[in-house]
């Protein structure tokens, strides 16, 4: 057992300790100082910046959730009181009345303890719970003999508590103040000269108490003698201090013990009653005693928390009012009736996405009011959650982060807390704290494709979407929201935002004009899409278009020249057999594929059985010998039509003169100007042709004679048949891939290959001047010529007719 002084020593030692190990602060204030009343400037005190305390968010907090007395002024960094203090409310009996608050900063977690000490005023008076005290002295009694009193109660503690009593100036009695073991004061009354029933029955004094405090307070009582004639016993208790373990929580009704006192007399005067002569405030409400039996029993609830030990002064007295005292002890025995407390001090919630691997994130304050072992807490956090507890200063547990975290994988965690104590069975409890976590511009936006292809017909209608990309971005609202454009370029030196564009929001691409195949097939354009954060990220992707071609050009014929342009005539020697190569129509498509696949066919002809066409690769030849009854003048039209869909053609009409020699040529009029009523320019005509052409002719009929007998068949071409170089449609040569003429420099690949009868064959160079088949022998320098000749879109199929 701790004596009162012994035990308020070791609570100011244990004070100054805890105030030397934190470093912090320590202030005292006095009972019933009103709300708002600056205690002390604890900023300073600390040595913190007074500006620093709202945004770290400086806060009084009690260390076990319990009320708050002081709060701090946020803009002067002062401590006030908060409410106004009832010590004697708060602290009862207690010597030290000390309140414990920490202050809490965070960005760091800072703590501060702070402890109030609230000293006592004398706000109450000594006060006695009986205003009459009774006592029965027999007249037997001698001189000398003490009656104890009744204690005086002041809820003030210490210079404030009772200090004196006195009694009422009188014949009989004088006052022995005395002072218990717990240094409180009561008083006896002794006897000072024997009374005298005939003297005087009655006695009535008044008993004053009063404390040590500036203005002293006193209270009184009546002291009413009553001198009995008969010879009394005082009872006597079998003990003089009772003590009793009591475990906290005992139920009500419960007893705690019963105390008992002996009278050696009999009848009335030996009938004991028990009452409490000295009981704190609190513990009358605790504890009943039997008048009779003596018998404590446990009237409220006890808890070891709220006070340890009770001490209780018990009275017996017979019924003569011969009254004695003793003490019961009762000391409380804590039990694990607490579970630990779990306290949310601080969250950092939401958490940017991006804080660094042990980021403080929360701050936890654990409590349990047990004692010993019953509140030794452990702290755990479950699941798997990228998080960590650390203990900090004292049951203060600091939440962080363990890992990188990723918003986009993980939007918010509930991190589950559980705290138990070391009692047995062990208390515990949880809490769940949610942290959200907020966006950072972490991520591009990602295309879903790698690369993107749109295919386009040609002749396409400006305006018309002609594909769509897509990228998304898996960050919040506007970090995520995706703007598409098109990186700025250049195709054929045309920048391409006049070619297509792009819709930002949806990333629609349209085209912005009418392609053509013919001037490209194909371009290639970076698309960007880009977030809306600060700053943006992008990402970029290839979007190739492609053209396709449509018939939207009919052949054009190279040779011989579109229908009124030129004088087209062949000569074609009498002696021609069936299926000898006699001329070819030439003709280019530049659109591709089956737009450009082309068939040749004869539409008018003046002998229809005389002659055929390759339908594929222009030639014509003779469908039968041509004999001498056949017409000298053969008009043929021809069209040339290509594959498409609706297919496009074009038509040329061919002369054709079955001589051998100009010279037997007396009405070419009637084959070249047919319609023409002027005759006289004709013969004019006719004359300059002939008079050159005849030259010509013989020149070459004779060199040739020379070099072969026996020629079969003899072609002439007239010197018209040259394919002048811009008969070619522009850009034809650069028409690649696709197109039907690859270069003219391929020419010599189709050589011949639609030729069945192998009347020439070209076989390395124009220039030669040998042929090694079919017997004839045509020198032919002229390279355009030879072009001539050349299936310009032969597939390689044999010729048909
Ligand atoms: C987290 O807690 C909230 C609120 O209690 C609840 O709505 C949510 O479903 C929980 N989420 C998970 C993943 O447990
Ligand atoms: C977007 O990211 C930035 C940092 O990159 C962040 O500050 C902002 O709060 C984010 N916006 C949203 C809506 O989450
Ligand atoms: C496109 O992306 C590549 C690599 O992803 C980058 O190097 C380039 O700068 C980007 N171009 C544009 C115009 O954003």
């Amino acid at each position: 057992m701790l004596s009162m002084p012994l035990f308020s020593l070791l609570m100011a030692l244990l004070f100054i300790f805890f105030i030397a190990v934190n470093g912090d602060s320590s202030y005292t204030v006095p009972e019933e100082t009103k709300a708002r009343d600056v205690i002390g400037n604890i900023a300073k005190d600390l040595g913190i910046d007074a500006a620093e305390l709202k945004t770290r968010k400086a806060r009084i907090e009690t260390e076990d959730s319990s009320k708050r007395y002081v709060d701090i002024n946020l803009n002067t960094g002062e401590l006030v009181v908060a409410e106004t203090i009832d010590r004697e409310k708060l602290c009862g009996s207690r010597i030290n009345c000390i309140l414990n608050y920490e202050l809490v900063l965070e960005n760091p977690l800072e703590l501060h303890r702070i402890s109030v000490n609230i000293r006592d005023i004398n706000d109450n008076a000594p006060m006695f719970i009986k205003k009459r005290i009774s006592f029965e002295i027999p007249e037997s009694a001698d001189k000398g003999q003490r009656f104890r009193l009744d204690e005086a109660h002041d809820y003030d503690i210490g210079q404030n508590g009772v200090k004196d009593y006195s009694l009422e100036k009188n014949n009989h009695f004088v006052l022995s103040v005395k002072e218990n073991k717990n240094g409180r004061k009561y008083a006896e009354l002794v006897l000072d000269k024997e009374l005298d029933r005939e003297q005087q029955k009655n006695i009535d004094l008044i008993l004053t108490a009063v404390d040590g405090g500036i203005p002293q307070r006193s209270g009184t009582a009546v002291i009413h003698i009553t001198v009995l004639d008969a010879n009394d016993n005082v009872p006597v208790f079998t003990q003089s201090v009772y003590k009793v373990v009591l475990a906290e929580n005992a139920l009500i009704g419960t007893e705690v013990v019963t105390v008992s006192a002996e009278d050696a007399d009999e009848g009335a005067n030996g009938a004991v009653t028990y009452e409490f002569s000295h009981i704190a405030h609190k513990a009358a409400q605790l504890f009943t005693i039997h008048e009779f039996s003596g018998q404590i029993n446990v009237a409220g609830d006890i808890d070891y928390e709220e006070e340890k030990y009770y001490e209780i002064g018990v009275q017996a007295k017979d019924g003569s009012g011969l009254a004695s005292t003793a003490s019961v002890i009762i000391d409380i025995n804590d039990v694990n009736d607490n579970a630990p407390k779990i306290v949310l001090k601080s969250l950092n919630s939401p958490l940017p996405e991006n804080v660094i691997v042990g980021t403080e994130v929360a701050i936890i304050n654990v409590q349990d009011k047990d004692s010993g072992d019953n509140r030794k807490i452990r702290c755990a956090i479950h699941g798997n959650v990228p998080f960590k507890l650390n203990p900090s200063i004292k049951n203060y547990f600091l939440l962080s982060t363990t890992s990188i975290l990723d918003r986009e994988m993980e939007e918010y965690y509930n991190i589950t807390i559980t705290a138990s104590d070391g009692g047995s069975p062990p208390l515990s409890s949880y809490m769940i704290i949610h942290i959200t976590l907020s966006d950072i511009n972490d991520n591009p936006p990602v295309f879903e494709q790698q690369s993107y292809t749109a295919y386009v017909i040609e002749n396409n209608k400006p305006g018309n979407s002609i594909s769509a990309v897509t990228a998304t971005d898996p960050d919040c609202r506007q970090n995520g929201t995706v703007l598409y454009s098109l990186v700025p370029s250049e195709i054929n030196g045309v920048p391409v935002s006049s070619m297509i564009s792009i819709n930002s929001d949806t990333g629609v691409i349209y085209a912005v004009r009418s392609f053509d195949y013919e001037k490209f097939k194909d371009f290639k354009v970076q698309v960007v899409a880009r977030d809306n954060g600060s700053p943006p990220l992008s990402s970029n992707v290839t979007l190739s278009v492609f053209i396709s071609d449509e018939n939207d050009n009919a052949p054009q014929i190279l040779y011989p020249a579109a229908e009124g342009k030129t004088l087209m005539t062949e000569m074609i020697p009498k002696s021609a057999l069936s299926g000898s190569l006699l001329s070819k129509v030439i003709a280019v498509d530049t659109d591709s594929g089956q737009n450009a696949w082309l068939r040749y066919q004869i539409v008018k002809s003046t002998d229809p059985g005389l002659f055929t066409i390759g339908l594929h690769s222009g030639e014509i030849r003779a469908q039968r010998d041509i004999t001498e009854s056949d017409s000298m003048k053969q008009n043929l039209v021809i069209s040339v039509k290509d594959n498409g869909q609706p297919p496009l053609s074009a038509t040329c009409s061919i002369y054709l003169l079955i001589s051998d020699n100009l010279a037997e040529v007396p009405e070419l009029k009637d084959i070249i100007y047919e319609e023409s009523n002027s005759k006289l320019t004709f013969y004019l005509i006719i004359a300059l042709v002939s008079v050159s052409t005849f030259f010509l002719t013989f020149i070459i009929v004779s060199l040739a004679l020379r070099f072969c007998h026996r020629r079969k068949p003899r072609l002439l071409f007239d010197g018209a048949v040259a394919i002048p170089s811009a008969y070619l449609p522009p850009n034809y040569a650069e028409v690649e891939g696709a197109g039907t003429l690859r270069s003219s420099y391929n020419y010599d690949t189709y050589l011949t290959t639609g030729s069945r009868t192998s009347d020439f064959k070209f076989i390395t160079s124009y220039n030669d001047t040998t042929l090694t088949a079919g017997g004839t022998l045509q020198n032919i320098k002229n390279e355009t010529l030879a072009a001539s000749l050349i299936s310009l879109n032969n597939t390689g199929e044999e010729n048909e007719d």
